[in-house]
């Protein structure tokens, strides 16, 4: 028997594992980054086959892998995390250099880098898990390191009070909700980075956002619960 919420209680830290084949640079937000062995220095990352990545590290046979400090811009997350390096250049935003085997290395918002070459990997079907061996690596500041736990609660966090986004429910006035047609009520919105739905019907009273507000009517400053996009992200379905 599997218990599913045996699984929650692993922990994990945040990283960005990037690397470049033929001048096309890849980028993407990592839980799954561990240190295998000290003598060699080797380290695993589990890569979804269907992260444009996979192929790249594949090809090229090199990785970098930087920690992340725990505060960061979350656009940061948004991109490498939630966008695919095919169709998007992740590294205009931030600053990051070309390491010592030739792939880039994420150096904003890094505590830590290593450079890696790819030892062997194995295929775990949907992932594949790299071991790398480290080549190079710097330490770059003493802040502490994100974690997943932290990640979960702080970064994917819905707004709360206190926030800038929050909507009091009072604000929120029901008259307004009854002037709204039957159709602004039928067209759901889509986060195109991450898939979340918002459903007017349903609202999200979780962030002060009544049953009934139809996407329209949402503030300028709405992000996405789940990855946090800003409103221009979403599309009607
Ligand atoms: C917090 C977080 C952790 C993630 N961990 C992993 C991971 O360990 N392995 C993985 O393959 N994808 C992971 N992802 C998903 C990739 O970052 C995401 O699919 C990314 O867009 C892939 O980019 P690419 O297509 O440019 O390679 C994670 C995403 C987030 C936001």
């Amino acid at each position: 028997m599997i218990e599913f919420k045996a699984f929650h209680a692993l922990s994990y830290g945040v990283y960005l594992v990037c690397s470049e084949y033929e001048g096309k640079k890849s980028g993407y937000v990592a839980n799954t980054g561990f240190q295998v062995t000290s003598n060699p220095s080797v380290l695993a990352i589990s890569c979804s086959k269907k992260n444009y990545s996979c192929d790249i590290i594949s090809k090229r046979g090199v990785f970098s892998l930087s920690v992340l400090r725990r505060d960061l811009p979350v656009s940061l997350i948004q991109d490498f995390g939630f966008r695919s390096s095919r169709d998007f250049d992740k590294f205009s935003n931030y600053s990051h250099k070309t390491g010592q085997l030739g792939v880039p290395v994420v150096t904003d918002c890094a505590v830590a880098f290593f450079e890696c070459n790819v030892l062997n990997s194995v295929d775990c079907g949907s992932h594949i898990l790299f071991f790398g061996e480290v080549a190079h690596s710097e330490k770059l500041s003493a802040e502490p390191v994100l974690t997943y736990d932290y990640y979960h609660e702080h970064y994917k966090m819905l707004s709360p009070e206190n926030a800038p986004t929050f909507i009091p429910p009072e604000l929120l006035s029901v008259s307004r909700k009854e002037l709204i047609s039957p159709s602004e009520l039928a067209s759901e919105y889509i986060c195109i980075l991450c898939g979340y739905t918002y459903n007017p019907e349903l609202g999200e009273p979780e962030n002060g956002i009544p049953p009934g507000t139809p996407f329209d009517a949402l503030p300028e400053d709405y992000i996405c619960p789940i990855c946090r996009a800003s409103k221009e992200y979403f599309r009607e379905i």
